[in-house]
């Protein structure tokens, strides 16, 4: 069944895109179709398998978007992966499942966000989630998987839980005992879901447990409910950009979409367009259809049709590096342990090194401010640096995760900083909606980034050089002792990190919810700024990194997003 025009059109059917879809469709007398770019994954094996990660990557599911050269970060440019599918960034994701530290969504409030912090979020996490208690399951026995009844969901679409992939021999209690036996130590929790993440945890995934497959955004929110004659999906058509009504106020009416037989035509929506196409995709959409920067579209032949210039800025994403050492027993299996430090616990010198980055503040925001036109002002980023600041050395936010992943005869380590400083930003690069964007994170641009993903590194060698773990790993294989010394400074360590990250995959803030006045392109009911009827609920909108893995959050916010359009309506 399809309708001629509809109530609502979500631009994106992914990680946020269904979850809105599928709370709208709940109302009877509404009708939302969404356009995904992508087909549909059900079937597919590098989607379903829990250990299949990274089988997808280069595939035709993948936009594998590409940065510009990173000037500071060893010159290359990197590769964005991201779902090209119905599910979007979900089906090829890590599924780690972890939240935020409380402090870190309160400071959406600070930074002038009425009304989001942890306590009206901490609901929305859980309503989406259907918790999978893992004493139900019998090969997770002595796994030492362990959690906090009261921070979950239990009765919502998607599947959170642990798969059999997770290991009980004993590993993660020796690990457990290692952390505890640092020279500062890393204490365990319990559960990192609950607002508090610092130390040594088993968190759950984005599993099936019994089924022991993915779940991602589509198996929870899409095909059970496929049978709704109020919910359209289109597949592999593309959205190019949004059309508008004739009037004083701006009001979209439609799209513009490219269909799988290479038709182009207009649909109809009566109420709202809801973007939901991704960070690296959302603020393209604007920019196409003249939201944004006069500067850019002019460039490209596009009328503006609202002057907001820090459309694609405030761009920020975590660089990701690993560290691997020989294991002296073999592993069959390949699950991954995490740790979250807080600063203290990282830099032995931490009130120093806070001193010295709290001076430079200045110089970091005037550096960011210059590198965009001075489109991001100096003195909003210096404040919002002020608010990083304090979450990291007030708060103790964790400011690094590590991550231990065994198999066969090693160990592998992924690390990233959690809050980098730097900001970059994504811009169309030609009025043709399927040319590349111009990609540029800026990783590297500010020293205390550096800084910490190296003292990172310096904790993993410190785990790896304690007992019980010690006595278990043979030596280090990358970098190796011999390419980065043991008493390695800084400097040192640069060129490792910068010739061998990549992305972590969590980039945000593109179209940031955020006062107008201080950059912001979504008021806080995701609404664009200077337009009555266009929101964006993708990761797009969120003002700051959060410690934890971004998809539990994305998830949270689009819950609450179809709450509150349901609410205007
Ligand atoms: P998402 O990418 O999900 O959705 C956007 C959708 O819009 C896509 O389906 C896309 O095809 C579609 N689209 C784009 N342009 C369009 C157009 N013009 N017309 C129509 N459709 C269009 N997070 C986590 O919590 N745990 C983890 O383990 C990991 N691991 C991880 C690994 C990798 C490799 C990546 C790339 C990312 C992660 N993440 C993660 C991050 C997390 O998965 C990601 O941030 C969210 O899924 C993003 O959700 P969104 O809704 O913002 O976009």
């Amino acid at each position: 069944t399809s309708a001629s025009t509809y109530d609502y059109i979500v631009v994106g059917g992914g990680t946020s895109g269904l979850v809105v879809a599928n709370r709208l469709s709940e109302l009877e007398n509404i009708n939302v179709l969404v356009i995904e770019a992508g087909g549909s994954v059900y079937d597919n094996v590098n989607v379903t398998d829990t250990g299949g990660y990274g089988n997808a990557f280069g595939t035709d599911i993948d936009w594998a978007y590409k940065t510009e050269d990173q000037e500071y970060g060893g010159g290359a440019p990197q590769t964005l992966r991201a779902g090209k599918a119905l599910g979007g960034t979900s089906v090829i994701n890590g599924m780690v499942y972890t939240r935020a530290q409380k402090s870190q969504i309160d400071a959406w409030e600070t930074v002038g966000n009425k009304g989001w912090n942890w306590e009206t979020l901490f609901p929305y996490y859980k309503k989406g989630e259907g918790f999978q208690v893992p004493s139900h399951y019998s090969w997770l026995e002595g796994s030492g998987v362990a959690y906090e009844p009261a921070d979950h969901g239990y009765k919502g679409p998607l599947k959170v839980g642990w798969s059999s992939d997770q290991l009980n021999d004993g590993l993660a209690q020796k690990l457990n005992t290692t952390y505890q036996n640092m020279e500062i130590p890393i204490p365990y929790n319990k559960d990192a879901n609950g607002g508090q993440m610092v130390g040594y945890t088993l968190y759950p995934k984005t599993v099936d447990s019994k089924l022991n497959i993915r779940e991602d955004a589509a198996r929870a929110y899409y095909y059970p409910y496929k049978s709704r004659s109020n919910l359209h999906v289109w597949l592999n058509a593309n959205v190019n950009k949004l059309t508008w009504k004739t009037g004083n106020d701006v009001t979209a009416d439609g799209v513009e979409v490219t269909l799988a037989n290479g038709t182009t035509s207009t649909v109809k929506a009566s109420r709202e367009i809801i973007l939901a196409a991704g960070s690296l995709k959302s603020p393209l959409l604007l920019e196409l259809s003249g939201v944004g920067n006069p500067d850019v579209l002019s460039k490209y032949g596009i009328e503006t049709k609202v002057n907001l210039p820090t459309v694609g800025e405030n761009l920020q994403d975590q660089m990701n590096n690993g560290l691997a050492f020989d294991s002296k027993t073999k592993y069959t299996k390949a699950p991954d342990y995490v740790a979250y430090p807080s600063v203290s616990q990282v830099f032995l010198n931490a009130t120093a090194v806070g001193k010295q980055l709290l001076a430079n503040l200045p110089k970091y925001a005037a550096q960011v401010a210059s590198a965009n036109g001075n489109v991001t002002k100096s003195k909003d980023i210096e404040r919002f640096f002020k608010i990083q600041w304090d979450l990291i050395f007030k708060a103790h936010i964790p400011v690094a995760e590590i991550l231990l992943e065994p198999s066969g005869y090693t160990y592998d380590t992924e690390y990233w900083a959690t809050v980098p400083f730097a900001r970059g930003n994504v811009h169309i690069s030609s009025a043709d909606p399927t040319a590349a964007a111009s990609i540029d994170p800026k990783y590297f641009m500010l020293d205390f980034d550096l800084q910490a993903q190296t003292q990172a590194a310096r904790f993993i060698r410190e785990l790896f050089q304690t007992e019980p773990f010690a006595s278990m790993t043979g030596s280090e294989t990358s970098p190796g002792l011999s390419s980065v010394a043991a008493d390695a400074d800084d400097e040192g360590w640069s060129s490792f990190i910068k010739n061998n990250y990549r992305s972590n995959f969590h980039p945000i803030s593109t179209a940031a919810m955020m006062p107008k006045e201080v950059g912001g392109v979504v008021d806080t009911s995701l609404k664009v700024y200077g337009v009555s009827n266009v929101r964006v609920v993708d990761a797009s909108v969120m003002p700051f990194q959060v410690c934890g893995h971004l998809q539990s959050t994305i998830y949270a916010i689009a819950e609450r997003a179809a709450d509150i359009i349901k609410a205007e309506n």
